[in-house]
């Protein structure tokens, strides 16, 4: 097997496309044959030391994946090998195999394309879970998504949609802002050359937004926690521009709003059953077309620096897929 080998946390440009034992499954563990990984911002953190999650080095980075089963270590009962899964393990996937624990992998229906599956764990459990768990967003009500044009962005647009809100999409550019009106935004901001404030005000009749999805924080928060609407709810879902808010509590007395935090990775470790009902209510809805991820390119897992550089530089839109030689 081949693997991009992290030795040394030091950025990018340390990681190693190295040859590897092909390693056998111990108990509660499979091997799996990785089709396609997905990049998503942790795989940028992790790589640099950054990231909650600090993995013995070394480590092959590559938080999801999807591919074949080719092993079962002792005890694995639910995966045989041949079967098509989806993983989500925080580590491995940019690699041509990987081990994961067997309780992690998502069988996936036969439809399911791989490049699909490696990108839509993450973002859609966690848009899922912040809008409709966590945010309690309601049919009729106005979210809007800021950095609306990323990963758990787009998913977070889609997933507003499905549960019939009106969403205002804001990005920072106006190609970003066209894609999220093709994923069925109702308005969009270009906060490139739009003031944010303004154009909510405008577009909510002063009102605001009830529920505001926030993956970007920096200097985005504060102004639009200031606009949100009466009883709000202001979802924290990352920190994408670096710097991590500081917010004046008066602000959530004088609208009766809320600031809720959304941690999807342990919601699952603490909730598995609530969020395996989740992913099965995802799976179904991708199955009847109502989501979808959405693949800005599909690369060789040979060119991760380059799908990291162009992370690095906002010019993603939507999800990086990384595939393997079939
Ligand atoms: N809480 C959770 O459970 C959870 C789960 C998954 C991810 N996250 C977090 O959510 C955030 C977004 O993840 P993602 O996978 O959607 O990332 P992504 O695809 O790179 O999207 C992030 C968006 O943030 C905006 N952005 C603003 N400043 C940026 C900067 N300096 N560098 C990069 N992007 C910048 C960009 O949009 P514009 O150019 O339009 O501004 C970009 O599209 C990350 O902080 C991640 O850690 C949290």
């Amino acid at each position: 097997m081949h693997a991009w080998l992290c030795s040394n946390p030091t950025g990018v440009d340390a990681l190693e496309w190295k040859e590897l034992p092909t390693p056998e499954p111990g108990p509660g563990q499979v091997r799996v044959r990785i089709h396609a990984a997905s990049l998503n911002f942790p795989d940028l953190l992790i790589v640099q030391n950054k990231y909650q999650i600090k993995p013995p080095l070394p480590f092959v980075p590559g938080a999801e994946y999807a591919g074949v089963v080719e092993a079962v270590g002792a005890g694995v009962t639910q995966l045989q090998a041949g079967q098509r899964v989806a993983c989500l393990s925080g580590t491995g996937g940019f690699a041509t195999h990987t081990l994961a624990p067997a309780a992690l992998c998502l069988p996936l229906p036969e439809h399911f394309p791989f490049e699909e599956a490696a990108a839509f764990i993450m973002t859609y459990a966690t848009s899922h879970h912040a809008l409709l768990d966590r945010g309690q967003l309601r049919a009729g009500e106005t979210v809007l998504v800021l950095g609306a044009a990323g990963g758990v962005g787009t998913a977070a647009i889609q997933i507003a949609k499905a549960a019939g809100a009106r969403v205002i999409a804001a990005a920072s550019s106006a190609a970003k802002c066209a894609l999220c009106e093709r994923l069925g935004a109702d308005a969009t901001i270009d906060y490139g050359t739009q003031d944010l404030r303004e154009r909510l005000k405008a577009l909510t009749e002063g009102k605001g937004p009830d529920v505001i999805y926030d993956p970007v924080g920096g200097d985005l928060a504060e102004p639009a926690l200031r606009s949100i609407a009466w009883r709000g709810r202001y979802l924290v879902v990352g920190f994408a521009a670096g710097p991590i808010p500081a917010l004046p509590l008066n602000l959530p007395l004088l609208k009766g709003a809320s600031i809720v935090g959304v941690f999807w990775g342990e919601y699952a470790r603490r909730e598995p059953q609530a969020n395996a009902a989740m992913l099965r209510e995802l799976l179904a809805w991708h199955g009847q077309g109502r989501i979808r991820p959405v693949i800005d390119a599909t690369l060789p897992m040979a060119e991760l620096k380059n799908a990291y550089a162009r992370m690095t530089a906002r010019a993603v839109q939507g999800k990086l897929v990384l595939v393997n030689p079939v």
